[in-house]
């Protein structure tokens, strides 16, 4: 059955849960205070790139099914469901979330709501957010409404936000343990397909739902630097941690998903999340727990500078005066997010050090322009190599793992490449004269 759903934001998260939704068949309402974003995702564009959403949009806009606004009075008058998926980024010079996005959407939702309704969370927050909104709701709605409060973390790739958002490995839903049941029959009816594919709803209390949503990152995050501890040791040694990885991965209980050693991960997610997380279990005097997460993020960090070291050492110890390609300025691939991306950290420290930095990425030189604009951007992988002393892959975009040394040969001054995301084959470079190097490889 059709529902009535509203999404208030609609970044990365809300504008595809949005378009999602309506693919699904219900009726959405997309709700942003900036009115250029509802302008554009109104045209049927997304105000970001995710592959696969514009088609999305515009097909649900033109069945009648979807539609933006910056109005909260419409959507608390039309919506059963109101998805929370705004931002929770780390607070200014300190771990925690800063949840002044998702309070603002509270307590400007609850006054207008005169239906019986379920505020269903999406947005990563720290435990016990939930169990705080929901007195903030039963104080500020009409005292006659009745609004439950549930959580529903969001578990979504970019690059992939599309197809893990229509089938989803789990959904997840914390509820009051004195809720009156509105908000399971209600998930249960927005997700009635992907539940009928067999996707486990795994329903709960609010508080471990939210804990899911944070121990999820966290795992991934440590998984991610344990390999880039492992990569530490393979120099050390004189061994190849990609190898490593498809050794130990071959195991089940391991995995080889995740395992890819490189410049470390970045993004709007995992690192501000891992914060948050250390921050929540200090206040909950549980901080012991999560001391391993220091390390974990510690790490991460390492490998951005320990990037800049290998250039440094390649071209022979001092950058001044040197011309270096970047290729590579989102956090992954098949996105333009350069949220706390190693790639753009990394160019704008070795342009800090006196190189010429040339940057080329597919989709994010908007985005990068306006963060980094003293850096140069480049119209393509050539433009960016052009006489170049070394070219550095630091995003693995099919475009830079397709390269071949015939491609570049021409176009470089020296033929070195550094592979920071160890996406390149050693030995078609080596063979074709070029100097490679990769991290944790020989
Ligand atoms: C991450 C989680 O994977 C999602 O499940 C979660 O929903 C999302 O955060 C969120 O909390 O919203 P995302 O930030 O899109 O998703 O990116 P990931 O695919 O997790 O990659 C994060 C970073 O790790 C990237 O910089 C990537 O390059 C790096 N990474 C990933 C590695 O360095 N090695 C790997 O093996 C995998």
């Amino acid at each position: 059955m059709a529902c009535n759903i509203a999404v208030f934001g609609t970044g990365y998260l809300g504008a595809t849960h949005a378009a999602c939704m309506a693919e699904l068949g219900h009726q959405v309402v997309g709700v942003d205070v900036d009115a250029a974003k509802v302008e554009k995702l109104s045209r049927g564009e997304a105000p970001f790139f995710e592959p696969g959403l514009d088609d999305l949009l515009k097909s649900n806009l033109d069945a009648g099914r979807l539609r933006f606004t910056s109005s909260y009075e419409e959507a608390a008058e039309f919506a059963d469901a109101h998805f929370i998926g705004v931002a929770t980024p780390q607070k200014r010079g300190e771990f925690g979330a800063d949840l002044s996005f998702v309070d603002t959407v509270v307590c400007t939702l609850a006054p207008m709501l005169r239906r019986p309704a379920v505020i269903l969370g999406k947005s990563t927050v720290p435990v016990g957010t939930a169990a705080r909104l929901s007195a903030m709701v039963a104080e500020l709605a009409p005292s006659d409404s009745i609004i439950e409060v549930a959580w529903n973390p969001e578990f979504l790739r970019e690059g992939f936000a599309v197809q893990d958002t229509l089938t989803p490995d789990r959904i997840v839903l914390g509820v009051h343990a004195q809720s009156a049941g509105r908000a399971e029959a209600l998930t249960r009816e927005i997700y009635a397909k992907a539940i009928a594919d067999g996707v486990p709803l795994v329903v709960t209390d609010r508080e471990t739902a939210e804990l899911v949503k944070t121990a999820a990152n966290a795992f991934l995050a440590t998984k991610i630097s344990f390999i880039n501890a492992m990569a530490e040791l393979c120099e050390a040694a004189g061994a190849d941690v990609s190898e490593l990885a498809d050794a130990i991965g071959y195991d089940a209980r391991i995995g080889r998903r995740f395992l890819n050693a490189g410049i470390g991960f970045g993004g709007g997610c995992l690192p501000k999340d891992i914060r948050a997380f250390m921050a929540r279990a200090g206040e909950l005097g549980a901080n012991q727990a999560l001391t391993f997460l220091r390390e974990v993020d510690s790490i991460n960090m390492r490998r951005r500078t320990k990037m800049m070291e290998t250039v440094r050492d390649i071209v022979g110890g001092s950058l001044i005066g040197t011309r270096v390609a970047v290729l590579g300025a989102a956090f992954k691939p098949d996105s333009d997010d350069i949220r706390d991306s190693p790639a753009l950290n990394i160019a704008g420290q070795i342009q800090l050090q006196g190189a010429s930095v040339s940057v080329y990425d597919p989709k994010a030189i908007e985005n990068s322009r306006r963060l980094f604009p003293t850096l140069d951007y480049a119209r393509d992988i050539n433009d960016a190599c052009d006489n170049a002393d070394v070219t550095l892959v630091l995003t693995e975009w099919d475009d830079f793992k397709n390269l071949l040394p015939e491609d570049l040969d021409s176009v470089v001054r020296q033929r070195r490449i550094i592979d920071g995301r160890n996406c390149l084959d050693p030995a078609v470079w080596r063979s074709a004269g070029w100097i490679y190097r990769g991290v944790g490889r020989k």
